[in-house]
């Protein structure tokens, strides 16, 4: 399984994007997690394409966008445009899942599907094979600094059977609430990537917190 960290941008310095994002490009994290929020489909308002600009120009890591909007379809093909290297979609913001892939996949970037943490893992068990990632919420999706839902384990756990009794390659993120604190059980449950906000940009070396959730 792989054990990636994937900062959160949401809780980086939006004043000094540039900075924070180089920062992040000098650490150990190997993905960059760019939630895009629409008002509509959270109650929150994040950031669009013209964000994801600085952020690409600051780094050639991989870029994990996270989509928190209503009809992603329409809207997929220009975050890949804009330099994602996946593309996450909400399964409960569409009635056009199979579409939306195929729309990240023709335009050249991964695709994966994220669920809040009411919906089952098994309404994905039929788009499984078609997608690289699924992302598990371990909070409700909206806000960072907010606290791990336990409730996300026994997801993991599920999905991790899931996938491995299908030999699929889909990787599995979790997003929320992750710290140094929970990062191992998280791994160990199954959790190939994790997701970290506050943890990371609240930290007084967010470096070595990286480092550290790298080593647990
Ligand atoms: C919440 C976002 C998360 C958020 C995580 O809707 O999807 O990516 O930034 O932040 P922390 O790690 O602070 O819970
Ligand atoms: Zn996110």
């Amino acid at each position: 399984m792989a054990r990636i960290i994937a900062p959160s941008m949401l809780s980086a310095d939006f004043g000094h994007l540039d900075r924070d994002t180089r920062m992040i490009d000098k650490s150990a994290a190997q993905w960059v997690h760019i939630d895009v929020m629409d008002g509509v489909f959270v109650t929150n308002i994040s950031f669009g394409f013209p964000v994801m600009k600085p952020i690409r120009n600051a780094t050639s890591k991989f870029l994990d966008v996270h989509l928190m909007i209503v009809e992603p379809e329409k809207y997929a093909r220009r975050f890949v445009e804009a330099g994602a290297d996946s593309v996450t979609f909400h399964y409960e913001a569409t009635n056009a899942a199979r579409h939306c892939i195929d729309e990240i996949h023709a335009a050249g970037a991964k695709a994966g599907i994220s669920i809040k943490p009411a919906t089952s893992v098994e309404v994905l068990r039929d788009l499984l094979p078609s997608l690289d990632l699924v992302l598990v919420m371990s909070v409700e999706p909206g806000y960072g600094g907010q606290k791990f839902m336990d409730s996300a384990l026994d997801k993991i756990a599920r999905l991790r059977r899931m996938i491995d009794e299908a030999g699929l390659p889909t990787l599995i993120e979790v997003d929320g609430g992750i710290s140094v604190h929970n990062a191992r059980l998280l791994f160990d449950t199954g959790a190939d990537v994790l997701v970290a906000g506050n943890a990371i940009f609240g930290a007084a070396d967010p470096k070595a917190e990286i480092d550290r959730m790298l080593a647990v």
